[in-house]
């Protein structure tokens, strides 16, 4: 048996009880260091942990992919929820194991970030530019996402120089594309943990620095809700 389960977005008091549950019973709980540390008080002193990190992950998943074809019951863990930024890890999990596994959501940082800006989803499009392959086509969806006044939430990319798409970088393309500098921006730090926030307007943003445990709202200047007639 492997199931992936969300972890939550860094307190272990918003991982939920059924995954809680499924870590406290597993023979195996692998995942990204950050992460076991997160769950790291319910894994049981019988189970075995196989920590990963960017490099080796390939070559970790097959020992978690091993344990799991000679029965043991096995628990990937993912940062936040799985839906949301996770599916490119989700697939290294299903080659290592050669089918499709089981999932268990979890709680994302773009879901606590949605509750502590009091933002609806409704009207808001989440995208991440934390993967990997071109990052075209998404920044290309964000340009027209703000320009037809819905809010977005973003993952930054915080990889290397190269591939490094952080806040300041995003606010800078979006600006560059015309978008309107006085958009209204926040980045929220360590959501459930250290928590920092920062507002101001899209061209301040462009001057800005924040941490790689990042999130951002850009929100729109003309909510769509205030466009929609009352019934
Ligand atoms: C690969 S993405 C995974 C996102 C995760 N699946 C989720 O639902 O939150 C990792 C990035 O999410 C953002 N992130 C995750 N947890 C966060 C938190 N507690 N506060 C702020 N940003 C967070 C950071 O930008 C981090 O580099």
């Amino acid at each position: 048996m492997i199931i992936c389960i969300g972890a939550g977005p860094g307190d272990i008091g918003y991982l939920t009880q059924r995954g809680a549950q499924l870590i406290s019973d597993a023979d195996v709980v692998a995942g990204f260091d950050a992460v076991i540390n997160v769950v790291e008080s319910l894994i049981p002193e019988s189970a075995e942990t196989v920590l990963m990190n960017y490099r080796d992950q390939v070559a970790q998943l097959e020992i978690v992919a091993a344990a799991h074809h000679a029965g043991k019951r096995c628990v990937v863990v993912f940062m936040g929820d799985i839906h949301f930024s996770g599916f490119q890890y989700l697939e290294r999990v299903e080659r290592a194991c050669g089918h499709p596994v089981e999932t268990l959501p979890g709680i994302s940082s773009a879901q606590i970030l949605a509750s502590r800006a009091k933002v609806c989803f409704d009207e808001t499009t989440f995208i991440t530019f934390h993967r990997r392959g071109d990052l075209s086509p998404f920044k290309r969806h964000l340009v027209h996402v703000l320009q037809d006044q819905r809010n977005a939430i973003v993952i930054p990319c915080p990889w290397d120089a190269a591939r490094s798409f952080m806040p300041r970088h995003i606010a800078a393309y979006l600006l560059e594309q015309g978008i309107a500098p006085e958009q209204p921006t926040e980045v929220w730090e360590n959501l459930t943990r250290a928590e920092a926030e920062w507002h101001g307007t899209l061209a301040e943003c462009a001057e800005q620095e924040f941490s790689d445990m990042s999130i951002m709202l850009i929100r729109t200047l003309h909510p769509l809700a205030s466009q929609i007639e009352p019934q």
